[in-house]
């Protein structure tokens, strides 16, 4: 997938105060010449500041990691963890369209984002709130479909409850991320009930030994 960078862009990029202090300590974890090593924190932390990573922070954090710039637009534009282009001032929805999660429904997500958000992805909803991309594997293939929101996953989506998150989100609220069918992890959904019912255990083992 081409990932260019958003023909719009700010005149300029700072870290916060704060910020700009916590990326001085990142750099001390590093043996010294090896400060490139942080440029995915410093990228991220951008991100997190200004809800993309635009021209100027990728020329900012190449200056302050003694970097040359393509090398930081190179990392910044391999992973899909940043992103290039303004995202909703809500949540940026990265819908994984990848064959284990197409064949458990994405398409209807994709379908949701298309009608709830904007036809197209990358472009922001009408009250700004929301946009949405579509993504390679995530990673969970075994609770798809799924979709990632900074750094938190749903999972086990369909369309009513991927609509019902897209409305929590807008209405202020912080759904909790996971699974949508009450699974603890990835377990299976029948093993469980099986266990349950064969009186092993009343939930799977690794969520009784996390709820004590
Ligand atoms: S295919 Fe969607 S998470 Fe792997």
């Amino acid at each position: 997938m081409l990932r260019r960078l958003s023909s719009i862009q700010p005149k300029e990029f700072k870290f916060t105060k704060d910020n700009f202090k916590w990326a001085k300590v990142q750099l001390k974890k590093y043996p010294k010449g090896r400060q490139a090593s942080a440029v995915i924190p410093l990228l991220w932390r951008a991100q997190e500041q200004e809800g993309w990573v635009s021209k100027p922070a990728i020329e900012y954090i190449a200056d302050f990691l003694d970097m040359p710039k393509i090398r930081v637009l190179e990392v910044a534009s391999f992973y899909f963890m940043f992103h290039l282009e303004p995202v909703g001032t809500k949540a940026h929805i990265q819908v994984c369209g990848t064959t284990p999660c197409m064949l458990r429904g994405s398409e209807d997500l994709i379908g949701v984002c298309k009608a709830k958000i904007s036809k197209k992805e990358h472009h922001l909803s009408s009250d700004g709130l929301l946009s949405w991309e579509e993504v390679e594997c995530l990673g969970g293939c075994v609770n798809a479909p799924i979709v990632q929101i900074g750094s938190d996953y749903f999972e086990d989506l369909n369309k009513a409850s991927f609509e019902k998150l897209l409305e929590d989100i807008s209405n202020n609220e912080s759904p909790t991320p996971g699974s949508r069918v009450g699974r603890f992890s990835s377990e299976s959904s029948k093993m469980t009930k099986k266990l349950i019912k064969k009186g092993v255990s009343k939930e799977n083992a690794s969520l009784e030994r996390f709820r004590g």
